[in-house]
């Protein structure tokens, strides 16, 4: 053992299996401090960088059995399920070093109304809401309120929580989804005022009240170009973002991200892991939208390759509760292209084979791929992400544009226009 308890070579176990997880592993890959990677479940990609452990990221119990036998060092957690269903508390009540926040500092993403309650408490900027429980109160409120109606679902709901109603059948619909038909299951339903304004996502390492800030990124959540067709998990990103000023970065640092983690350590449940705030730019300044608890996906595919410093130091440093220190981070842009199953994010077929992917000059994530007879296959919603670099955001989505051509698939989509709005801002300027 060194210095602060790390091994001097660690093994580390990487819960989770999609994008966000390859990018991860691969981000330990680089690590000097690393000597082994496992990913419980893993996919098809991660398998070629890591051992995958067929364990689920909801099987707690097992997870941490596993992590106790095999002698792991680190447990990084990928997916909010894994963190709402208390995996922190229960590594750590078996004395097992894990990255993640406790299940009570995870209400940040896990509970809408907890997190605005806490950001009006602390002077976090944010929309104006009200909270219900009741369809007819919630339904008279909207009535008394201009369209479009914001209502989110209290509560995890898989990113379809959330409902923009441009009409008042929209809203009542929606309500009633949600209060009447308890859709998502018992809850309340948060009503936000509409805010405009160029959205990006701020992903912070946070241990108690230090912040580390991560380079920012912009995802696209739509599944067609032009920001047409239903919400998804995320079509595509790119970092950095040519339309946010240093001002506003060092306002979102100090006025939102360092006050949330001071507020939850004010509350009795500091935060330990990744503190997402999705933010807004908004005419009135800089807005929050949510906060996660978790790396964001597909922001962690653009902005992890971007990093300098040894990953494994600062997850180490987090999960003991020590100060992660400063982050040294690459100048290139990176930009990744998203490629999902036709029908995502509705209901979709899998098993189709994917060829090219060795033929790709940039990074290819895994998100949804599994091996059948020997072939690689799709097998979830969004399959995979390519992605590039270069000097700019516009080469670097030129890139990813030719390479993301070289993956074959009958059953995959993508969108075309990853970026465009950073070079819009770079066309008007
Ligand atoms: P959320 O799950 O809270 O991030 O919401 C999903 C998406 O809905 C966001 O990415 C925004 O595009 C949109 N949205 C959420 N809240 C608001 C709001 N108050 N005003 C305008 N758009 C919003
Ligand atoms: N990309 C949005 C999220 O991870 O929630």
């Amino acid at each position: 053992m060194s210095e602060n308890n790390i091994p001097r070579r660690a093994k580390v176990l990487v819960v989770g299996g999609g994008g966000r997880e390859h990018a991860i592993v691969d981000a330990l890959s680089r690590s000097s401090r690393v000597e082994k990677i496992y990913c419980a479940p893993g996919n098809a990609g991660i398998a070629r960088q890591a051992k995958c452990v067929p364990l689920e990221d909801t099987q707690i119990d097992e997870l941490a059995d596993f992590a106790g036998q095999e002698g792991i060092d680190l447990t990084v957690v990928g997916p909010e399920v894994s963190l709402a269903a208390g995996i922190v508390d229960e590594f750590e009540s078996r004395g097992l070093k894990i990255f993640g926040p406790s299940k009570a500092a995870a209400r940040i993403e896990s509970s809408k109304e907890f997190a605005k309650d806490l950001m009006g408490r602390y002077g976090i900027p944010t929309a104006g809401y009200r909270a219900f429980d009741d369809y007819r109160k919630a339904s008279e409120y909207v009535r008394s309120r201009p369209l479009p109606a914001v209502l989110k679902y209290d509560g995890l709901a898989a990113g379809k929580g959330v409902v923009i109603a441009r009409t008042m059948e929209e809203a009542d619909a929606a309500l009633r989804d949600m209060l009447l038909d308890d859709k998502f299951g018992k809850g309340r339903v948060v009503v936000e005022d509409f805010l405009t304004g160029p959205e990006f996502s701020f992903m912070c390492f946070v241990s108690g009240r230090k912040v580390l800030p991560m380079v920012l990124a912009q995802d696209h959540k739509r599944a067609f170009d032009g920001d047409e067709g239903p919400n998804t998990g995320g079509m595509g990103a790119y970092s950095p973002l040519p339309f946010i000023t240093p001002e506003d970065e060092a306002f979102a640092l100090e006025k939102v991200m360092q006050r949330t983690a001071d507020a939850l350590c004010d509350e009795g449940c500091p935060f330990t892991g990744v503190l997402y705030g999705g933010l807004m730019k908004t005419p009135q300044g800089i807005r929050v939208i949510e906060f996660n608890a978790r790396f964001g996906d597909p922001e962690t595919e653009v902005v992890l390759p971007r990093l300098k410093s040894d990953i494994y130091d600062i997850f180490s440093a987090v999960a003991d509760g020590r100060d992660p220190g400063e982050a040294e981070w690459h100048d290139f842009a990176t930009l990744g292209i998203v490629l999902a199953s036709k029908g995502y994010p509705g209901s979709y077929e899998k098993g189709y084979e994917i060829t090219g992917t060795e033929q790709v000059d940039g990074v290819v994530y895994h998100m949804g791929t599994a091996i059948k007879e020997g072939r690689l296959v799709t097998s979830g919603g969004r399959v995979m992400i390519v992605v590039c670099r270069s000097a700019d955001p516009e080469q670097a989505r030129c890139r990813a544009l030719e390479e993301v051509r070289k993956i074959g698939c009958e059953n995959l989509f993508y969108r075309s226009d990853i970026g465009m709005k950073a070079l819009s801002f770079l066309v008007k300027k």
